[in-house]
């Protein structure tokens, strides 16, 4: 039994595995976690043609495409109806030139397009799901030029998670078109465990809400999950809410900077077209941005817990330095302090760079003993250090 049960399940890996590589480069889209906006946080179910320009229009106006930006995803409330043959239509009212138009036109801008659908018969906010649609819906997809698909997980309860989303997976392949799939089952079925081989990123949590309480439950649920991450990968702690008005400018600065060392991926949640100057300040902070895309595609984790509410992370990078970000969740300013050895880099002298004041703070000896060379910074309420630190070669 126990033979049977390790076959069948080596079946399944290597059938997956196989479809990972048939897949038209499909393993090859999301080597850095993906990047860009969607209309859910802020706009729920007012979505429109209109808006969705808008949005692409400021994407490269505010200098976010520069910045690395790129998928425009339209979420719930795009879809009305099946025509006769089944296919899926757009609300013709809010999307009169139909989502071909609208791709192209967020295509002209140098931007990728996508959109949301449910693996069950009615998405989250009851317009018609995808199930038994699987491989026409995909074709639909294909052929208005679609690179994202969200994929949610509403009236779907009584199914298998891994293998609908699998089937799912191969009729996007089936399609022709290299679509990234983003499995939105909240972490109800250890998406962390198969998510890897059938998808490019995961929510692992129920949804995020613009406020600390719900930030700091998703930050623990995601940090645990740290190891199934990598490139093509991506564990996802859900969209921004940075701008949205729930949090102060310190919280959205840890929500950005712990989205960033988690590598997760980047999706604005805001009104990018009315952004203010500490929204913008955040949302295009390069330094922050290259630790979330660094190639070496590793999810930082918690290295220290220091039990008095701070806490230290760490996500090793490419160029063998490492991203530090020291957390204070207290709502007092709080001294946070790491030792080299805590980040895996050895004693001696390492180069510290602050990432959100964008200056050099020299170089910081840690002679591992155990008084006085532990670097140590004031963090305040709520609030986030975030360093690049090198030791000296
Ligand atoms: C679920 C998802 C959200 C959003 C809504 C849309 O709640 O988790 O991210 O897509 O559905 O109805």
């Amino acid at each position: 039994m126990r033979a049977r049960m390790w076959s069948l399940r080596h079946v399944l890996t290597l059938s997956l595995a196989a479809g990972r590589l048939s897949g038209q480069g499909t393993e090859r889209l999301a080597l850095r976690p993906p990047m860009g906006f969607n209309t859910w946080n802020k706009f729920q179910c007012n979505v429109s043609d209109q808006l969705v320009r808008g949005m692409a229009d400021a994407m490269v106006a505010s200098g976010m495409k520069e910045a690395g930006y790129q998928y425009v995803v339209i979420d719930d409330c795009w879809q009305v109806a099946r025509d006769a043959n089944g296919r899926i239509v757009a609300d013709p009212e809010r999307f009169p030139l139909g989502m071909k138009a609208l791709a192209d036109y967020v295509h002209d801008r140098g931007l990728k397009f996508g959109l949301y659908t449910d693996i069950g018969p009615k998405t989250c906010a009851g317009r018609p799901g995808s199930s038994g649609h699987f491989d026409l819906d995909a074709k639909s997809y294909a052929a208005w030029g679609v690179d994202y698909i969200k994929v949610d997980w509403c009236h779907a309860d009584s199914l298998i998670a891994p293998a609908q989303y699998a089937r799912f997976r191969q009729a996007l392949q089936r399609s022709g078109r290299p679509i990234v799939l983003s499995i939105c089952e909240w972490g109800l079925n250890q998406p962390w465990d198969w998510g890897p081989k059938v998808g490019h990123l995961w929510r692992v949590t129920d949804d995020i809400e613009d406020n600390w309480r719900s930030l700091v439950w998703i930050v623990n649920s995601a940090a645990a999950h740290h190891g199934a991450a990598g490139p093509g990968h991506w564990n996802d702690p859900d969209m921004l809410e940075v701008g949205n008005g729930g949090m102060t400018a310190e919280e959205y600065k840890t929500h950005f900077s712990l989205w960033a060392i988690m590598a997760a991926p980047l999706i604005a949640g805001n009104d990018l077209r009315t952004m203010s100057p500490s929204t913008s300040e955040i949302l295009l902070n390069r330094e922050v941005i290259a630790v979330d895309q660094d190639p070496l595609g590793v999810q930082g984790r918690i290295v220290i817990d220091r039990g008095n509410g701070s806490q230290v992370w760490m996500k090793p990078l490419q160029d063998g330095g490492r991203a530090v970000a020291l957390v204070n969740f207290r709502s007092d300013t709080a001294g946070v302090s790491v030792r080299w050895k805590e980040i895996g880099l050895p004693a001696g002298p390492a180069s510290v760079r602050d990432l959100w004041a964008h200056k050099d703070l020299g170089s910081h000896e840690d002679r591992g003993t155990d008084f006085g060379t532990r670097l140590e910074m004031k963090v305040p309420p709520h609030g986030v250090v975030m360093l690049r630190v090198r030791a000296a070669p």
